[in-house]
């Protein structure tokens, strides 16, 4: 989808680039700009900074920088089609239906409609679980471990035991019936004849998606009944295998390696503890939509299902799923306690620290289960059960872990390390060709670029404009390469003459790439204080002008075919050497 240069422009204007990003981040006031932690890697102090009026963010540390909209591309892996659209919903712009199909406009309607019937009801049980009647319900919950902080972060809410208290409440709003059935809160009776509740009597956990608005429910009984849990049906907004519950908390925590459990109570019981980049997948198997919306924010997951026999087999599961995403994964099996909620509250915290730590390598996890499937003491068992390994092992792609873990299993086996290397590379070259298709299949994208020198130079026009009048004499925009540059050198050159700022919005406009946001924001918010420093400010300048100019000349004699014209040039490049004496006189 094309969007037109206004809509962009409005969005930018009307977006709030500090509110946005205090959501991944804390920004602090320091003078006209907001520093903070980088949400884009991992440091202990601020050399994240961001500028209200130019809607631009920018790191000191690692390169980082673009404006909302890049923003979103990286941080949620967003396209910008995707990110314009999530901008203008977030900012009430509405994006003129001439941009959206007549389905996609009633669509986009009726999802806003069971935005609010969701939000509607999540606060409804939220305090409804506060109302003193329910008292036994709160009673649980604090019993169960659960702080009254949590309660409140998490939104835990009730919904009465009487059939259809909810749906009184909603109806009373004004919300048809239709629009109450199609939000999965209801069901109505066999014979059509009236609509109930379908939670009714649970502990509610509302679910969020990654922008934080609650898109269903997970409902929990309190006595034994059954289901245990019952969770929101799928509609247009609630989409199992799109959502991770606590993902929405998990992301702020900017954690390198995420921990995926069970359960909500899991999740609420480790987030309680200080481990907040904790997820769990709700109530079904975790998939390749799960792994994919996790690499978003990680390249590292430690899976801590529930000990039990379901719990291996689904870690089992999930594994090949993890690293067909190239998420690198661990695997912690509690051994005492069966699911982390317990375990946190036999054993405390700072010991599940420690045996995180100590997470078994996904590999090292597989190859403990395969050991189960042969009795080794017995010699043509363990011949099998070592052959089973080495072709595990021969599966890894880099050649540096294999024998790292060939070192490992051969010291764990008693067994001969050149033998087992052996039966390793057999199998490895059998699969060699594979690996190399799957190499070739679409190069990694790098966040980081290196800077050019050309980018560093501009950055510094356009923090210092008063030398602008004496570099003006020898550069012209022609004289950059990349339209980006050429086109903000002159953006650069015009405002100084005009003394004002450039026109950001133009460039929002025409270079949305993330690359070319990059690079604006490198210039626009990277000020050098080094060229404080008049004479380095002018020898940096010096040593630019004679490199983009000596380079401009250079190529433009090796085009020229006109031998007076090439002696020309070779003139003019030979007169850049003494531009230093020419630059101090004016
Ligand atoms: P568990 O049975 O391990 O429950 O199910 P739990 O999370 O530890 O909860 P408590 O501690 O008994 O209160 C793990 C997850 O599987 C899903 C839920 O998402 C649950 O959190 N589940 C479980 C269901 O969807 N339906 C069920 O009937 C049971
Ligand atoms: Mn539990």
């Amino acid at each position: 989808m094309y969007y037109p240069e206004h809509i962009i422009e409005t969005i930018r204007e009307r977006s709030d680039i500090v509110a946005l990003i205090s959501e991944y981040t804390t920004l602090t006031r320091k003078g006209s700009s907001y520093t903070g932690l980088c949400p884009f890697h991992n440091e202990k102090t601020p050399s994240f900074s961001v500028s209200e009026d130019k809607q631009l963010y920018y790191c000191f540390g690692c390169g980082a920088g673009g404006n909302t909209i890049t923003f979103l591309m990286q941080k949620e892996n967003m396209t910008f089609p995707e990110a314009i659209k999530y901008l203008a919903e977030r900012e009430n712009i509405q994006l003129e239906d001439h941009y959206q199909s007549e389905e996609e406009m009633h669509r986009n309607q009726k999802k806003q409609l069971l935005f609010e019937v969701i939000k509607d009801a999540a606060k409804f049980f939220y305090l409804s679980l506060r109302d003193e009647r329910h008292n036994q319900v709160l009673e649980y919950l604090i019993t169960r471990g659960v702080l009254t902080d949590s309660l409140k972060q998490f939104g835990l809410g009730y919904s009465p035991a009487e059939y259809n208290t909810l749906y009184k409440h909603l109806s009373a709003k004004g919300y048809s019936d239709q629009t109450l059935l199609e939000s999965g809160l209801f069901l109505t009776s066999k014979n059509g004849g009236f609509i109930y509740d379908r939670f009714a009597s649970r502990i509610m956990f509302p679910i969020f998606d990654v922008s934080k608005k609650v898109i269903g429910f997970g409902g929990r009984v309190i006595d034994g009944g059954m289901p245990k849990y019952l969770n929101s049906p799928e509609n247009i907004l609630f989409n199992k295998s799109n959502v991770l519950y606590g993902l929405n908390f998990a992301k702020t925590a900017n954690s390198e390696c995420y921990i995926l459990v069970e359960g909500y109570m899991d999740v609420i019981a480790m987030h309680q503890a200080g481990f907040t980049q904790t997820v769990a997948s709700l109530g079904t198997a975790f998939t390749a939509s799960h792994a994919k919306l996790l690499k978003r924010y990680t390249k590292e997951v430690v899976i801590m299902y529930d000990s039990d026999n379901a719990g291996v087999n689904a870690t089992l599961r999930a594994l090949p799923i993890l690293r067909s995403q190239g998420i690198k994964a661990r695997v912690l099996l509690l051994k005492d306690g069966k699911d982390p909620d317990e375990y946190l509250r036999k054993y405390g915290k700072e010991h599940l620290f420690k045996l995180l730590e100590e997470a078994q390598p996904d590999i090292m996890f597989e190859i403990s289960r395969i050991e189960q499937k042969y009795d080794i003491q017995i010699a043509e068992q363990k011949v099998m059960f070592l052959q089973e390994v080495a072709n595990r092992i021969s599966e890894i792609p880099s050649s540096i872990e294999q024998a790292i873990y060939i070192d490992e299993i051969c010291a764990a086996y008693h067994i001969e390390n050149s033998a087992f290397k052996a039966e390793v590379n057999n199998n490895y070259k059998k699969l060699k060709h594979v690996y190399k298709a799957k190499e070739n299949e679409g190069g990694a994208k790098s966040r980081r670029q290196s800077v050019s020198t050309e980018v560093i130079f501009l950055s510094t026009l356009y923090h210092y404009p008063n030398i602008i009048r004496h570099v003006r004499k020898h550069v012209e925009p022609e004289m950059f390469e990349s339209p980006l540059l050429c086109d903000l050198s002159r953006a650069i050159f015009q405002a100084a003459e005009q003394g004002e700022d450039i026109d950001m919005n133009y460039f929002t406009a025409h270079y949305p790439d993330e690359a070319d946001q990059n690079i604006i924001s490198h210039i626009i918010m990277n000020k050098d204080k080094r060229y404080e420093e008049q004479t380095i400010l002018f020898k940096m300048i010096t040593e630019n002008i004679k490199r983009l100019k000596g380079n401009y000349l250079g190529k433009k004699m090796n085009d020229s075919k006109d031998a007076n014209e090439k002696q020309k040039l070779l003139f003019q490049k030979k007169e850049l050497d003494k531009l230093y004496i020419d630059f101090i006189n004016g």
